[in-house]
C-alpha cells in the first residue's frame, strides 16, 4: 500500500496482481480503517476489475464496465511489473504479447489537494501499435445509494451554465469531439455521494471525454481522458505518447468546497505569475467592432486613461484586409489606411496616455479571402478531397505541422518585438471540422505546437500578459491555465447573464483568470438594466475590463467609473489570491490573510424596495475568526455575528450592487472561553 499525502488530503492505493487498486481518498488518516471499496461474495458474470476500484484498466482486463486503454485488433491485457515512490508514485504495467509498456503517475501538485494523475504508454515493441483508447485516469468514488453529478455546460454566449443530474446506476457522458475544449461541456465533474464531493478535471485543450459509470454494487468510477475523435494513436516501434493530467480533488464542503481546491491548484499552476498585479484593461470590441481607425482607438484610449485604466486592448480589426469577418484572417500586419502615421507610432501614442498597449490576434485561423490562403491553401486542415467547411467565414490551420508551427510562432515574435506590446488576446473562432484520418495523432500535434507556443511566448516574451479567448469561452480548462494568464469567460456581458456564467466559472477556475469588462447596459445579449454599480461590482469579481463605448459616457458616468476603478484597484489582491466563498448566487466572499471582500449583487425585482416594511439581507460570511472584529469604515462586527447572522445589505431601487472592504482588526483583550 501507498498513500500520497496532499495539504490536508490522502490518497491510498494498493498492488493487486495485475493492477492498482484504490484503498482510500479523502481527508488525512481516512486510510486508518477498512476499505469503502473492498467487497465480499463472489464475482460472477463478469471480470474482478469491473468490479473492484481499479485506478487503470486495459479492456481485456475491465471487460464490460468501462476500461482506460485499448488497441486495435486485438484484446489488452497488462501486468503489473513494479511500483516506485520517484516524484509521487509510478506503476510499471507491461503486455508481453505487443510489447505495449505502461507508465501510471500519481502526484499531489505541492501546497494543494489535487492530486495529478496521468499515463505515460511506450511502444516497446516492433511492429506499430494503434491506440483506440487512450484515457488518463478513472477515480473511484464509493456510492452506495447514488450521486449527484455537477457539470457545466454551454454554448456561445452561455459557457459554464452549472447543472446536475443524479446517477444511480449506469452511464453519464460529457466531452468534446472538436479538436478544442469546446464551449459545450467544460472538461469538469464533481460526484457528490451524500458525504462528501469529489471533483475531476482534465487538462487538455483538445478533443476529451469524461465518463462516469455508476455500477450495481455501489461504485461510481469516473474516467478522464482525450475523446480519440480522428482515429487511432499510431505508436511506432520504440514511440511513445504521454497522456493529458486528470485531476482529482476532495472537498468536505461540496461544490463551493471543490471550487477552492481548483482555486488553490490554478494559483500553483500560475507560479511566479501570480504574483505579478493584473492591470486593469479597456478593450475597444464592443465599443468599435471593425471599424478601427487611429483617431478611434486614441480617443477612447484617452477616456480610459481618465478612468484609470492600466492597458489598452486594439481588438479585431487592426489588420489588412480586416473589415468585417469576410477577410484578412492570416495578414497579421497593420493597416496602413487605419494608421496612417504607422502602428508603432500609434502604439506609441496609446503608451505616452500611460497605458500600456494590447492587442488581438487569432493566430491559428486564415480566412479563404487572404494572402495567407493564396499562397498556402494546403496549410488549412482538410480531409483528403472533400469539401472544406467554413464557420465564420473561416479555416483551421494545421497547426500540428512544422511550417504552420514556425509561421504561428513567428508572426507572434515579429509582432511583440516589433511593437511595444504588453497583452496579447489570443482569440479562436472555430473547431476543427475536417481532419485527415491517416495522420498519426492529429489532434495531439495541434495541442502540443499550441503548448510549444504559449511556453515559447513566457520565455520570450516574459512581460506580455496572455489572454486565452475562444468565441468566449470555448477554450478554458486546466492546460491553458497553466499558460495563459487571464482567460476570457464568455462574449456575453450582459449583467444578470454574467451573473450566472461567472458562478459557473468559479466553480471550476480562478478569479484571477477571470476577465470581465463593465459594458453598456442594456446589453448585446440581455436588455435588462442594471446600474453601472452592480456591472462594476460584478467585472471586479475577477479582472477588471471595460469594454464600454466610453466616449458616449456623460462626465457623471465617467466620475462613478473612476471611482469604482480605483475601488478595485484597493482590493484586488484579495480577489485574485483570496480564498473564495460563494455565498447563495448573488454574493461572493474573498479572504486574504486579515483582509476579507464581500461583493453582493442584488437580483430580484427592485418594486416597492426602501419603501415598505423589509429587513436587512443578511450575507453569512465563512472561515472568519469567530472572536476577532471585522471593520469596514464606520461599521464593526465580531467574526461570530458574520458567521452566524451574515453582513448586512440594503438594497434599495438606485442600490443595486456592494463591494464591501471589511479588516480584521485582532481578537479582544480578553479571549473567549
Ligand atoms: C470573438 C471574441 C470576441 C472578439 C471577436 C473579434 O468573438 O470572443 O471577444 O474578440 O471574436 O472578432
Amino acid at each position: 500500500m501507498w498513500t500520497l499525502t496532499g495539504a490536508s488530503t490522502e490518497y491510498t492505493v494498493a498492488a493487486r496482481e495485475n493492477r492498482v487498486d484504490l484503498v482510500a481518498w479523502g481527508p488525512r488518516g481516512v486510510s486508518d480503517g477498512p476499505s469503502p471499496y473492498d467487497f465480499t461474495g463472489q464475482v460472477q458474470y463478469m471480470l474482478e476489475a469491473d468490479v473492484a476500484a481499479t485506478e487503470y484498466s486495459p479492456d481485456g482486463l475491465r471487460r464490460f464496465l468501462g476500461a482506460d486503454l485499448a488497441v486495435a485488433g486485438e484484446v489488452l491485457t497488462l501486468r503489473l511489473v513494479d511500483i516506485s515512490e520517484e516524484d509521487g508514485l509510478r506503476a510499471h504495467l507491461l503486455d508481453d504479447r505487443t510489447g505495449l509498456a505502461v507508465t501510471l503517475r500519481w502526484r499531489f501538485a505541492p501546497g494543494t489537494d489535487v492530486i495529478e494523475r496521468w499515463a505515460v504508454v511506450r511502444n516497446g515493441g516492433d511492429a506499430p501499435v494503434a491506440l483506440t483508447r487512450l484515457g488518463s485516469a478513472g477515480f473511484v468514488v464509493p456510492t452506495p445509494v447514488g450521486s449527484t453529478l455537477h457539470y457545466l455546460w454551454g454554448q456561445w454566449s452561455q459557457e459554464f451554465t452549472p447543472a446536475s443530474v443524479r446517477l444511480t446506476r449506469g452511464r453519464f457522458e460529457i466531452g468534446s469531439a472538436q479538436g478544442v475544449t469546446g464551449h459545450q461541456f467544460a472538461p469538469y465533474l464533481a460526484v457528490e455521494n451524500g458525504v462528501a464531493a469529489y471533483g475531476i478535471q482534465l487538462a487538455w485543450t483538445g478533443s476529451w471525454q469524461i465518463v462516469a459509470d455508476a455500477d450495481v454494487a455501489g461504485l461510481t468510477r469516473v474516467r478522464a481522458g482525450r475523446q480519440l475523435a480522428e482515429g487511432p494513436v499510431t505508436l511506432a516501434p520504440g514511440g511513445s505518447v504521454t497522456t493529458p493530467v486528470a485531476a482529482g480533488a476532495y472537498s468536505a464542503e461540496g461544490v463551493d468546497g471543490l471550487a477552492r481546491q481548483w482555486h488553490a491548484y490554478e494559483r500553483h499552476l500560475a507560479g511566479e505569475r501570480l504574483g505579478r498585479t493584473r492591470k486593469v484593461i479597456y478593450n475597444s470590441w464592443e465599443a468599435t467592432t471593425f471599424d478601427v481607425t487611429a483617431a478611434g482607438q486614441l480617443a477612447l484610449a484617452d477616456v480610459a486613461a481618465s478612468l484609470g485604466v492600466e492597458t489598452f486592448v486594439v481588438d479585431d480589426g487592426w489588420f489588412v484586409g480586416r473589415h468585417d469577418d469576410h477577410a484578412g484572417l492570416g495578414d497579421w500586419t497593420p493597416d496602413p489606411a487605419k494608421f496612417p502615421d504607422g502602428f508603432g507610432a500609434f502604439a506609441e501614442a496609446v503608451r505616452a496616455k500611460g497605458l500600456d498597449f494590447g492587442l488581438w490576434v487569432e493566430p491559428e485561423m486564415v480566412n479563404p479571402k487572404s494572402a495567407l490562403y493564396a499562397a498556402h491553401p494546403d496549410w488549412v486542415y482538410q480531409a483528403e478531397s472533400r469539401p472544406r467547411t467554413t464557420i465564420r467565414n473561416q479555416y483551421l490551420l494545421n497547426l500540428g505541422r512544422d511550417d504552420v508551427y514556425a509561421f504561428v510562432r513567428d508572426t507572434l515574435d515579429g509582432l511583440l518585438s516589433t511593437y511595444p506590446i504588453s497583452y496579447l488576446k489570443w482569440d479562436f473562432n472555430r473547431p476543427r471540422t475536417e481532419a485527415d484520418r491517416s495522420v498519426a495523432d492529429l489532434d495531439g500535434a495541434h495541442v502540443a505546437n499550441l503548448y510549444r507556443i504559449l511556453d515559447h511566448l513566457r520565455a520570450a516574451h516574459p512581460q506580455v500578459t496572455v489572454e486565452g479567448c475562444a468565441a468566449g469561452g470555448g477554450r478554458v480548462d486546466l492546460a491553458m491555465a497553466a499558460r495563459v494568464d487571464v482567460v476570457w469567460p464568455s462574449d456575453n456581458t450582459a449583467p444578470l447573464d454574467r451573473l450566472r456564467i461567472q458562478h459557473g466559472f468559479l466553480s471550476a477556475h480562478a478569479p484571477h483568470l477571470m476577465s470581465s469588462w463593465v459594458t453598456d447596459s442594456a446589453g448585446m445579449f440581455d436588455e435588462r438594466e442594471r446600474s453601472l454599480a452592480f456591472r462594476f461590482v460584478l467585472a471586479s469579481a475577477g479582472v477588471l475590463g471595460i469594454g464600454a463605448d466610453i466616449t458616449r459616457w456623460p462626465a457623471a458616468t465617467r466620475a462613478e467609473a473612476a471611482e469604482w476603478v480605483a475601488r478595485y484597484k484597493g482590493v484586488r489582491e484579495v480577489i485574485h489570491r483570496g480564498v473564495v466563498h460563494r455565498i447563495g448566487d448573488g454574493a461572493i466572499q474573498y479572504t486574504l490573510d486579515d483582509r476579507i471582500a464581500v461583493l453582493a449583487w442584488h437580483t430580484g425585482g427592485l418594486d416597492g424596495l426602501g419603501r415598505v416594511p423589509a429587513r436587512d439581507l443578511r450575507l453569512p460570511l465563512r472561515g472568519l475568526d469567530p472572536r476577532a472584529r471585522y471593520e469596514h469604515g464606520e461599521l464593526s462586527y465580531s467574526g461570530s455575528h458574520l458567521m452566524a447572522v451574515g453582513l448586512p445589505v440594503r438594497w434599495t431601487p438606485a442600490h443595486d450592487a456592494e463591494l464591501i472592504d471589511l479588516h480584521a482588526c485582532g481578537r479582544p483583550a480578553q479571549a473567549l472561553i
